[in-house]
């Protein structure tokens, strides 16, 4: 499918009537989701959006978190450039790169509230996090400040760095969950030393807990301290606007909540922060260039690249806003229906201000969380995943806007079923 081919279908998705359900297909996922259409969600059609997934059927993929199912035409354009490449390798490879540079890029910047020229494009969030690690200038005995709840992608370079060069890395304990913005601000404060010279933390934590990131990369920016971001947990489940949030650097994994497919990173570097950031794959009197001196050299991944902007397309289309409003929906729907089950301890919190809008944390007595998830996956063909840190034994569920809240009651139904039999 061309480019301008493609657009009428996703339109086409984003207008059809409502129709049988096909979450699970089931006449439960038809009744849920036309209850929804009554309350006044009626466009878009998330069913119809739905099908242009291609998710196993008969199974309920709740783990976005860990990746995202990208939709059929960014799949289909993967299989095209491959096979442009295979036909004609020199002009695919020309007019492939021309793609990323005219519309993937700037797509990404559109979507993230920043500029073209401040985006990185890299394979995971985990190699733009060890960009970061490795590209600022530190002394031994300057510190970095990041927390017990960053993931181990985010900590994992600073503790490499720490081995080799001497400087120090302060982690500072965040309750999970927290109740306030304020509270985890002022942990940070009380953290900072004269040496601190970097801020690291998830915009959303690998639990789903929402850090107040405007108000740290504030903190940061008042001391002259670099204030880095882990989003790989936000980026395409809710609304990021960078230059709004005023970070300097802000590490992104298009492969899960943007839903491109796998093998794409990004790396946001506020054009100001770029004379603090080195590259480590600078060429040759090209120095001073924009954030594209990030990006690792070679020949790369180009047709996995060129269809991130297959992906970015549907969230254009869709709009991050409503994205976000769906996801926050399906959420709440599933911490009410957690609510109703004896045996449950919800640990996220439903405070818009401290919970994220796509992720759920949540305890069963007398349940290991490995265990359910292993038996909901064996038994149930649900997909979800544990949380085993930070004092949790919790079952982490992903609902993104492809769910279904038919796919949430029959999470509910086996997690009541799981708790009698046990
Ligand atoms: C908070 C956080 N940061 C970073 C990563 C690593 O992302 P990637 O797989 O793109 O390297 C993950 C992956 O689960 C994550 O949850």
């Amino acid at each position: 499918m061309t480019e301008s081919a493609r657009r009428p279908f996703i339109k086409q998705a984003l207008r059809a009537a409502a129709s049988a359900a096909v979450a699970l297909g089931t006449a439960r996922a038809a009744r849920s989701e036309s209850s929804a259409a009554a309350a006044g969600g009626a466009t878009p059609d998330w069913q119809e959006i739905r099908r242009s997934f291609a998710l196993a059927a008969g199974h309920a993929y709740l783990n976005t978190a860990t990746l995202g199912a990208a939709p059929r035409h960014a799949l289909d354009e993967v299989a095209r450039g491959y096979q442009l490449l295979a036909a004609d390798p020199e002009t695919a490879r020309t007019d492939l790169y021309g793609r990323v540079e005219r519309s993937v890029r700037p797509a990404l910047a559109r979507l993230l509230g920043a500029d073209p020229d401040e985006i990185a494009l890299t394979s995971s969030a985990s190699e733009s996090l060890y960009l970061i690690s490795n590209g600022i200038a530190l002394e031994p005995g300057d510190e970095v400040v990041t927390t017990n709840q960053d993931h181990p992608a985010g900590i994992d370079p600073w503790t490499v760095r720490a081995e080799r060069s001497g400087i120090a890395v302060r982690q500072v304990s965040i309750p999970s969950p927290f109740t306030s913005g304020g509270q985890v601000v002022d942990l940070f404060r009380e953290a900072l030393s004269a040496r601190t010279r970097v801020l690291s933390f998830c915009h959303v934590t690998r639990g789903g807990h929402l850090f107040p990131v405007k108000e740290l990369c504030a903190l940061a920016r008042d001391r002259g301290i670099v204030s880095a971001v882990d989003g790989a947990q936000a980026l395409g489940m809710l609304e990021v606007v960078l230059h709004g949030l005023g970070c300097d650097l802000y590490a992104g994994s298009p492969h899960k909540w943007l839903l491109a497919p796998s093998g794409n990173g990004m790396l946001y570097v506020r054009r100001k922060a770029q004379a603090r950031l080195v590259s480590l794959f600078e060429r040759p009197g090209a120095g001073g260039r924009d954030a594209r001196r990030y990006e690792h050299v070679g020949t790369y991944a180009l047709p996995v690249r060129v269809a991130l902007g297959a992906a970015l397309e549907l969230f254009e289309q869709i709009g991050i806003r409503e994205i976000e409003r769906r996801n926050r929906a399906l959420s709440d729907y599933l911490k009410a229906g957690l609510e109703s089950i004896r045996g449950v301890r919800r640990i996220s919190l439903t405070s818009r201000e401290v919970s994220s809008a796509g992720i759920t944390l949540f305890e069963i007595e007398g349940i290991k969380a490995m265990e359910f998830q292993a038996r909901a996956l064996q038994k149930h063909r649900i997909h979800v995943d544990e949380h085993v840190r930070n004092g949790h034994d919790a079952v982490r569920v992903s609902t993104h806007f492809y769910n279904s809240r038919a796919e949430i009651d029959l999470l509910l139904e086996i997690l009541r079923h799981e708790i009698r039999r046990s």
